[in-house]
């Protein structure tokens, strides 16, 4: 039913405005993703996907299943999972309680504010974003730690021997894989000075084995958090990260501890959305936005068009620029976060809007520092069969990281570095502009927009989302969400659907190519809305799990990678 009053209104709105976009000009044809009784994982990888069901399926909850889901993206996807980066989870347990771990990467000791500064006081990108010195002290290892020892189940052993086993057996390299090993190929041999497992000759379908990744999973299988931080494996990553010039020592690895967090909550009609706090942006972005949103009748507009369209890109604008001003890391900044999401201060913020045309973003004001997110992330969501309900983002920042490989332990780390603001004032390569509240300084979380999230609805858990994408997750999590609850799509269909993009600064809406249909853009155009969709690159890559009106589960494994969802 919702469907046909879908299309019925959607028609409408076609023949007023004149606006002709071919996804609804036909019948919505749902397509469902799996769909299991009890319990699911969906992540990047088929490999990760199946560990984790397979734990669950052994009795073990949701936080188990996340401990070896994280470890076997470090085997398979070395993309973004790896024990060299750093995370968020949010969760929510069958009794209703939520939480969220923050396992981010922190600046070492001897960071300082100016670090990735010339002589002439401009940023010089390579060092904050290649090589040892753009990497950020690792959190995943404490992260899954600091999961297991609070909500685990299963001995750390049983968890992790299938990844051992895993990273022994290998994976087979997909084609979207061994293309991005060639493109990184060089940058690989250039910042490591040798050649490394992942800059060899594959072909698709060759099996890469990382005997040095089992080795070390097995050393902390015995020794636990203290074998990265403090024993043979953080003794081997120092060593190697100075002797490439970089500054993290045993003491940074030491003192590394995840941090235990309150989420963000909001109401978004009749959701209850639960979404990371900072350092993320993201909880904080998408309430912003989603209640900026909520006045605006999205569903009868239609999705993807002319007016859904305005609403979300000024409703986007204006966030991102609150963004930039006021968010970092909450343990050295004071963010006014309940000011920042509350009702009367989002509809001020949207009172200067008019359909008639664009706002420009240099009519909103704010502060103007740099900072960046690539894209270069990943995301899994786990549903279990006792009720428990996780997601969970992570990254190594850019793709495999700073790039520098750690042979002996087999594995990349992060270049997180970079997502600091490395000078007030000067746009960054994708052109966000941050803040003092994301300047560097020792021990410090840089701000991500990482945005894990949990939604429910009738007080029962509805959603789990996310996805990697950098500034563009808040926008993919976001669109997703109101694809399912103002659109009526599946969950397939809401991650598989096109999206657009806008963060403030550049004056941009991005859209997914050729995905959206001309007159509307031409439309966007003569309201003064500057559009890209021909340089863009696709915008997040989201994994999601619905629960149905039956309690079955329907995951939504994006088709724009080889992501997948595994469940029973
Ligand atoms: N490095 C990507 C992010 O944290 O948003």
């Amino acid at each position: 039913m919702k469907y046909i009053l879908y299309f019925f209104l959607s028609a409408l709105f076609f023949v007023s405005c004149k606006t002709t976009p071919k996804e609804i000009t036909e019948p919505y044809r749902p397509v469902r993703g799996l769909i299991t009784q009890e319990a699911m994982v969906v992540s990047a990888r088929e490999e990760a996907s199946k560990i984790g069901t397979a734990i669950l399926k052994n009795g073990g909850n949701a936080f188990d299943a996340m401990v070896a889901t994280e470890m076997a993206l470090a085997v398979s996807y070395p993309f973004a999972g790896s024990l060299g980066g750093g995370g968020f989870m949010v969760y929510r347990k069958t009794n209703g309680e939520t939480g969220a771990l923050d396992f981010r990467e922190k600046a070492p000791l001897a960071a300082s504010k100016d670090m990735y500064l010339d002589e002439n006081g401009d940023p010089i990108p390579e060092k904050s974003q290649l090589g040892a010195l753009a990497i950020g002290v690792p959190g995943t290892v404490a992260g899954v730690f600091a999961v297991h020892e609070k909500f685990g189940t299963l001995p750390i052993d049983e968890i992790l021997t299938p990844v051992v086993d895993l990273a022994k057996r290998g994976f087979a390299i997909t084609e979207k894989q061994k293309k991005r090993f060639d493109n990184y190929k060089d940058l690989f041999f250039e910042v490591n000075q040798d050649t490394i497992l992942f800059a060899k000759e594959y072909k698709v379908g060759d099996t890469i084995k990382n005997l040095k990744l089992a080795e070390t999973l097995k050393r902390i299988i015995l020794n636990g958090k203290a074998e990265f931080y403090e024993g043979e494996t953080g003794k081997k990553l120092v060593q190697r990260i100075q002797e490439h010039g970089g500054i993290i020592t045993l003491e940074d690895l030491s003192k590394y501890e995840a941090q235990w967090r309150d989420p963000i909550r909001f109401k978004y009609r009749d959701l209850s959305i639960i979404s990371m706090s900072p350092p993320s942006s993201g909880g904080v972005c998408l309430a912003q936005i989603m209640k900026m949103i909520e006045p605006y009748d999205i569903s009868k507009y239609g999705h993807n068009q002319l007016k859904t369209i305005q609403v979300i890109t000024e409703a986007e604008r204006r966030a991102y620029a609150d963004r930039s001003f006021y968010l970092g890391d909450p343990d050295f900044t004071e963010i006014p976060i309940d000011s920042l999401i509350s009702k009367t201060y989002l509809s001020n913020r949207m009172a200067d809007f008019s359909f008639d045309s664009a706002t420009a973003s240099s009519e909103i004001n704010c502060g103007s520092i740099t900072g960046h997110e690539s894209d270069e992330t990943t995301h899994y969501s786990i549903v279990d069969q006792f009720g428990n309900a996780i997601s969970v983002t992570i990254t190594l920042n850019g793709a495999y990281g700073s790039k520098l490989y750690v042979p002996e332990v087999g594995t990349f780390l992060n270049n997180e570095m970079d997502d600091f603001s490395a000078k007030p004032g000067v746009p960054n390569m994708f052109g966000l502009i941050g803040a003092q509240a994301n300047a560097i300084a020792p021990e410090k979380r840089m701000l991500s927009s990482m945005t894990p999230t949990l939604v429910e609805k009738d007080g029962k858990l509805w959603m789990s989302v996310g996805t990697p994408g950098g500034s563009t997750i808040i926008t993919s999590v976001l669109q997703t969400i109101l694809n399912v609850k103002d659109f009526g799509m599946t969950m397939q269909d809401a991650v598989n659907a096109p999206r657009f993009h806008h963060q403030w600064l550049p004056d941009v809406v991005v859209f997914e190519p050729n995905s959206f249909d001309n007159e509307l853009l031409d439309n966007l155009r003569a309201k003064g809305y500057n559009i890209n969709e021909e340089q863009s690159r696709i915008i997040g890559k989201v994994d999601g799990i619905l629960v149905l009106p039956d309690g079955a589960l329907e995951g939504g494994a994006d088709k724009r990678g080889d992501d997948m969802a595994v469940g029973f």
